[in-house]
């Protein structure tokens, strides 16, 4: 079993093993490209920058596919979540059509990697149906088709769905596919290492700097130099543009057996807001049907194990349900405009590169963002440079001011003592709950765990000071702002924070 970012297991985390590198990182040279984040954007950028004679180095905090690559449902879309009717509207139809060539390039990519490189990851071709359950869901249905088509992506509608859920109307588009995205990694990651490049996990990136000759990155494990560098962390860290125009979201998604075979054979989605997806992949010899949805943003729902339990009374609805075999939930961060970025860093030098704000397809985008980052650092000027572009400007009504800091100064609580009995008498905590607290000016989160240990830290997230909130369902502290998570101890799980919360020392 791996870590991931939460205390909840994904049927792939639960699955795998750690994955050793055989490569040892040089900290005596300058690598061209150093890229942070061990998830699918960072290990394809490194593959396909070494294939072509880059010399790269890949840090990774935690372990290959802690983050989100490790809690993924990995559909494998052409039909898009952002549908290329929004996409028509805000970018026009050539950057829809722009945007179609792009996702289609990546599926393919894929699909031709794990022949090249026999990755053994369930890799199956699949067909995706989008179906309308009452008449605005058929208009906007019809609406989806026309602009589908009109972008290059061939859409149909069809009398059949592969699942039990009454439908009124249901569109099907070909050319999708589903995988298991931990060894469809550790397929690139082997083939990345065997092209030349370096992997070193538990090295949490605390600072880079642009100098004149190199970019210089300082580890948890000492200092690495390159000319270049990528941020594939989804969210990247420092204060930036990017989190104005990125929100972070939650999804839940569970593993099920069946009582009878009736897995789905392809994928299909509803169109409620937020929606429920279905897939079927088989592990081990044991097939599992994978249902998702109930996706609210990150901080804001008080009781997260309750989105568990409508996804599965959602699922126990349609299917004869044996056993829930594995529930998770995994984060995402949704753009303003309906558009990943990639490309520079915004508001810095022209050797740091990000890639974020996939929404939910960051199984198929995050394969966009590579391809599109290599060929950008090779100077190739690739024609998606421009449109997805991180510095472009598209204001969406009501968006840019989602932020709500937290602007009051935060006390500091070093060398100060709290007495834990007047905490736990303030919070009145049952085992296994949290609470955030004021006591004497001070704003004190608090978690008592199962054996009624009291672990107490600062609420003021170290990225811009916004209060976190409590995940009941991944026992993490959790900041609506940006989507930083920390664990129980204030340990930093999820980005953009790059420092732990404070600790509160308990008398
Ligand atoms: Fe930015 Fe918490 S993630 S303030």
């Amino acid at each position: 079993m791996i870590r991931r970012d939460g205390f909840c297991s994904s049927l792939w985390q639960a699955e795998i093993q750690p994955y050793m590198p055989v490569n040892i990182a040089d900290s005596g040279i300058t690598y061209d490209v150093i890229i942070v984040g061990g998830g699918i954007t960072g290990i394809t950028t490194g593959l396909l920058l070494q294939q072509r004679g880059k010399k790269c180095l890949l840090l990774e905090a935690a372990n290959l596919g802690f983050g989100t690559t490790g809690g993924t449902t990995a559909h494998l879309n052409t039909l898009l979540d952002v549908p290329y009717t929004t996409i028509s509207k805000n970018f026009g139809k050539e950057g829809a059509q722009q945007v179609a060539m792009c996702v289609q390039e990546a599926v393919e990519w894929i699909k031709s990697t794990c022949s090249r490189y026999a990755i053994e990851c369930g890799l199956k071709d699949a067909d995706a149906f989008l179906f309308a359950q009452q008449p605005e869901q058929e208009e906007e249905l019809e609406e989806i088709r026309k602009a589908t088509i009109e972008a290059g992506v061939t859409a149909e509608y069809t009398p059949h769905i592969p699942v039990p859920v009454a439908f009124t109307k249901a569109l099907q588009v070909k050319g999708q596919a589903q995988f298991n995205p931990l060894p469809y990694i550790y397929g690139l990651a082997k083939a990345f290492e065997a092209a030349g490049g370096c992997i070193v996990q538990d090295c949490r990136v605390t600072a880079s700097q642009v100098l004149e000759t190199h970019v210089e990155v300082t580890t948890e494990n000492g200092i690495f130099r390159g000319v270049d560098l990528v941020y594939a962390t989804h969210i990247p860290p420092g204060v930036n543009l990017l989190h104005l125009r990125c929100v972070p979201y939650r999804s839940y998604a569970m593993a099920v057996t069946l009582e009878e075979e009736a897995y789905p054979e392809n994928l299909a989605y509803d169109m409620y807001d937020p929606y429920h997806y279905y897939r079927t992949q088989e592990v081990n010899g044991q097939r599992y049907l994978i249902a998702g949805g109930e996706d609210h943003k990150t901080g804001e729902e008080p009781n997260t194990q309750q989105c568990f339990r409508k996804l599965e009374a959602h699922v126990r609805k349609y299917f004869k349900v044996k056993e829930v075999a594995y529930e998770w939930s995994s984060q995402y961060f949704e753009p303003a405009d309906g558009l990943p970025y990639i490309g520079h860093l915004p508001g810095q030098a022209d050797h740091v590169y990000v890639a974020t704000g996939y929404g939910g397809n960051g199984m198929t985008y995050s394969t966009v963002a590579a391809l599109l980052l290599t060929r950008m650092l090779l100077q190739e000027k690739p024609a998606g440079e421009v449109l997805f572009n991180p510095n472009r400007i598209k204001p969406v009504a009501g968006f840019t001011n989602f932020i709500s800091h937290n602007a009051d100064v935060v006390k500091q609580f070093i060398g100060k003592l709290f007495s834990g009995t007047t905490l736990e008498q303030l919070a009145e905590l049952a085992p296994g709950e949290a609470k955030v607290v004021k006591y004497e000016d001070h704003k004190v989160a608090l978690y008592k765990n199962d054996e009624g240990v009291i672990h107490a830290v600062s609420p003021s997230c170290t990225h811009l000071k916004c209060d976190v909130a409590w995940n009941t369902a991944e026992k993490s502290w959790d900041c609506p702002c940006h989507g930083a998570r920390y664990d129980c101890d204030g340990n930093v799980l999820t980005g953009p924070a790059d420092a732990p919360l404070e600790v509160i020392n308990l008398a």
